[in-house]
């Protein structure tokens, strides 16, 4: 089954990122000179998706211009002869197909998911939460679709392993590798943020999802769960008890730019692998840490 919609929530308030965040939406913050969700966007539509369906909130409008054209600014480009810039930003008005949906009071990553049933409908969907970027040589996205229809176009969560004192930043899932490989695990459970003594494994779910539109018939049963909200993690854990949910390890570097030590480590990285700042970085913090 090809995959066409992708779900990418933007509703929350990015508490981490304040005093940024009261005025400039999380997503809006650039690596260099590229929003975040630029990054997140361009992951889905590298992997096929044609529609982008955002889970907004008010005062976040600039997510939906900045994919929108700006013809004022075209217009200024154009008189000006600056036909690169020019190039670039029509480039980004004509992406891809955007729709959004308001999630009017911020009750969880479930909650979000759940605004988005009508616009779903019967499809299977991509969900790329906004503060994960994933590096890879293959689309995380793209991965976890291949897995999907691999096995029968059933639901398939990315996961990570991570430190155990790590895990009570995430959803953990527990399950059995699949006979022939090494990458895929049944899933058995997922747990959101288990303390480090409580956990059944190190298995993380850092923010990337293919699932069914049954997940909308879940989340509408479950209760507010971990931090009083509507837990994805928990509507997940209700499904995988009742048919098969795969998770895959997928391949890529993961920066959590949700917070500012995973923002910086991929700003650093982001310059050392930019054309045109790669030597002045190199340089920069090979001084730097000579000074140290
Ligand atoms: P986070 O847990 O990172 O929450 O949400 P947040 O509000 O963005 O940031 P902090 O923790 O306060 O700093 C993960 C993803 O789910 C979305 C967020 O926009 C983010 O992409 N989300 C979360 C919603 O869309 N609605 C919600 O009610 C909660």
């Amino acid at each position: 089954m090809k995959i066409k919609q992708a779900v990418i929530p933007v509703a929350g308030k990015g508490t981490r990122f304040l005093p940024a965040t009261k005025e400039i939406p999380k997503e809006m913050i650039p690596i260099i000179d590229i929003p975040m969700i630029h990054y997140i966007v361009q992951e889905a539509i590298d992997s096929g998706i044609e529609q982008i369906v955002f889970v907004n909130s008010s005062h976040k409008e600039s997510i939906e211009n900045y994919f929108d054209r700006n013809y004022a600014l075209e217009k200024f480009l154009e008189a000006n002869n600056k036909h690169k810039e020019l190039e670039l930003i029509q480039k980004i008005g004509n992406l891809v197909e955007i729709v959004s949906v308001r999630q009017k009071e911020q009750l969880g990553l479930g909650h979000a998911i759940l605004a988005t049933d009508r616009l779903i409908g019967k499809n299977n969907f991509a969900v790329l939460l906004g503060d994960d970027l994933i590096k890879g040589a293959e689309p995380c996205t793209k991965q976890l679709m291949k897995v999907s229809e691999t096995y029968g176009d059933r639901p398939v969560i990315g996961i990570m392993d991570v430190p155990k004192d790590d895990v009570s930043k995430y959803g953990i899932i527990d399950g059995t590798f699949m006979e022939g490989d090494k990458q895929t695990v049944l899933m058995k459970d997922m747990i959101e943020k288990p303390l480090p003594s409580k956990t059944p494994t190190t298995w993380a779910t850092p923010g990337r999802y293919i699932l069914s539109s049954d997940i909308f018939e879940y989340l509408k049963r479950i209760k507010r769960g971990a931090g009083d909200e509507y837990q994805l993690t928990d509507a997940i854990n209700l499904m995988c008890k009742s048919g098969p949910v795969y998770a895959h390890f997928f391949t890529g570097r993961r920066y959590d730019t949700g917070n500012i030590f995973g923002y910086f480590e991929a700003t650093l990285n982001f310059a050392l692998a930019d054309l045109r700042l790669k030597n002045y970085a190199s340089d920069l913090i090979k001084k730097l840490a000579k000074d140290l």
